[in-house]
C-alpha cells in the first residue's frame, strides 16, 4: 500500500480553462509559443498577476522539472521539460469533461488497479484516474503479472461507473481497445491494430495490454476499473529476454520518443468520446470501429482458454463482444475469454 508521501501530485481540477491554476496557464502560454521568449511584462498582463508573482510561478514550474532560460529585455523561454509525468502537462492534454479530471499521479505503487479500487470504495467520482511511474506488482490478464518498470511506460487505471448489466463489461473492454488503438495511431503515428479482445499489436508484437475489472451488485455494474499498460519509450535492450520476442514499444516502432502526457491525453479524449457514444447508441458503432482496427478477424487463429484450446477462422464479433470462431467442420463457437494466437495472416 502507498503511503501519503508517495503521492506527488493529486488534483481535483475542473475541466474548464477558467479553473486552470496560474502555473498551468503559464505552461500553456509557453507551449503555444514554443522556442520563443515571453517577457515578464507580457506574462504579468496576460495572467493578471504581478511581476513578482510571475517569477514565483516560473520557479514553481522549475521545481516541477521544467527548465527556463531568462534573458534580460527578452524574457523567459521554455528550454526543457521533466522526463517524469507532471499533472500540469496531463491536464493540458486532457480535453475531457469527466475522464481524468480527478487525477492521482504516483511515483510508485503496487498496482494502479488496487489504487483505483480503494478510491472507488471511498466513493471517488467516475473518471478518477491513477497513473504511476512504476508498478511493483502490475497485474495482467488471466492472473499474469505485468512488467511495469519506472519512467518509460504508461501505467494507468480509470474508474467508470456505468449504469449497465454486469455482462456489458466485455463490451467496455473492446471499447477501451478502440480508444487506445486510435490514440496510439494518432500520437505515435504507428500502424497499431487490435488482437481480440484487447491487445494492441504493432507489426505482430504487443505494445499494450488492457485489464478490465468490475465490481457488481444485483447483476448490475457498481464500477469498472479499466487498466491500461503501454510500453511507450523502452528501448529493445530494456525488455526482459522472455518478453523481447513478443513485446515491442511505441518508441521502437515509431523510431522516436513518444510524449507520454500527449498519449495519456489522447487516450482519455478518445475514451470519453467512445464512452458517450456507447452509452447513447449501444455497442453497434463501437463494434464497427473495433472491427475496422482488428488484426485477428478473418484470420486462422488458435484460442487458448483456461481448460481447452480451439482452432479455426475468426469470422466475426458477436453483439456481446465474444469472438465467433468457425471450425474446420463448419460449426461456429463463441469465445468469451482466452488468448488468441494468429496462425496465418
Ligand atoms: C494484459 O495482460 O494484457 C493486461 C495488462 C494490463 C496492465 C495495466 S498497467 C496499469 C494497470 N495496473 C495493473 O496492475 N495492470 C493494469
Amino acid at each position: 500500500m502507498e503511503s501519503e508521501s508517495n503521492q506527488v501530485e493529486s488534483n481535483n481540477l475542473e475541466s474548464n480553462l477558467e479553473s486552470e491554476q496560474p502555473e498551468q496557464l503559464l505552461l500553456r502560454m509557453f507551449k503555444e509559443h514554443a522556442g520563443e521568449y515571453i517577457s515578464g511584462g507580457e506574462i504579468s498582463r496576460r495572467l493578471g498577476i504581478s511581476r513578482t508573482a510571475v517569477w514565483k510561478q516560473i520557479n514553481k514550474l522549475r521545481e516541477a522539472g521544467y527548465e527556463f532560460e531568462a534573458v534580460s529585455r527578452k524574457g523567459y523561454r521554455l528550454t526543457g521539460e521533466p522526463s517524469r509525468l507532471a499533472a500540469f502537462e496531463l491536464m493540458l492534454a486532457f480535453k475531457t469533461s469527466v475522464l481524468g479530471r480527478n487525477l492521482k499521479l504516483l511515483p510508485v505503487t503496487e498496482s494502479t488497479q488496487d489504487e483505483v479500487r480503494m478510491l472507488a470504495e471511498q466513493d471517488a467520482p467516475e473518471g478518477t484516474l491513477v497513473i504511476a511511474e512504476e508498478q511493483t506488482k502490475g497485474k495482467g490478464r488471466m492472473g499474469r503479472t505485468w512488467y511495469s518498470p519506472p519512467g518509460n511506460g504508461l501505467w494507468m487505471s480509470l474508474l467508470l461507473r456505468p449504469s449497465l448489466p454486469l455482462g456489458s463489461a466485455s463490451q467496455l473492454t473492446l471499447m477501451t481497445a478502440v480508444a487506445v488503438c486510435r490514440a496510439i495511431r494518432t500520437v505515435a503515428k504507428v500502424d497499431a491494430g487490435i488482437k481480440w479482445p484487447n491487445d494492441i499489436l504493432i507489426g505482430g508484437r504487443k505494445s499494450c495490454g488492457i485489464l478490465l475489472e468490475s465490481s457488481g451488485e444485483d447483476e448490475r455494474i457498481k464500477y469498472c476499473i479499466v487498466g491500461i499498460g503501454i510500453d511507450v519509450n523502452m528501448q529493445a535492450d530494456e525488455l526482459p529476454d522472455e518478453l523481447a520476442s513478443i513485446m515491442t514499444s511505441l518508441r521502437i516502432e515509431a523510431g522516436q520518443i513518444v510524449d507520454r502526457a500527449q498519449l495519456a491525453g489522447g487516450i482519455m479524449n478518445e475514451m470519453e468520446k467512445l464512452y458517450n457514444l456507447y452509452l447513447d447508441e449501444g455497442f453497434g458503432p463501437v463494434a464497427a470501429l473495433w472491427e475496422a482496427l482488428s488484426v485477428s478477424l478473418h484470420k486462422e487463429v488458435t484460442v487458448r482458454m483456461v481448460n481447452r484450446e480451439l482452432s479455426g477462422t475468426a469470422v466475426s464479433l458477436d453483439p456481446s463482444g465474444a469472438l465467433v470462431i468457425q471450425l474446420a467442420n463448419g460449426d461456429t463457437e463463441k469465445v468469451f475469454s482466452g488468448d488468441v494466437t494468429i496462425n496465418r495472416q
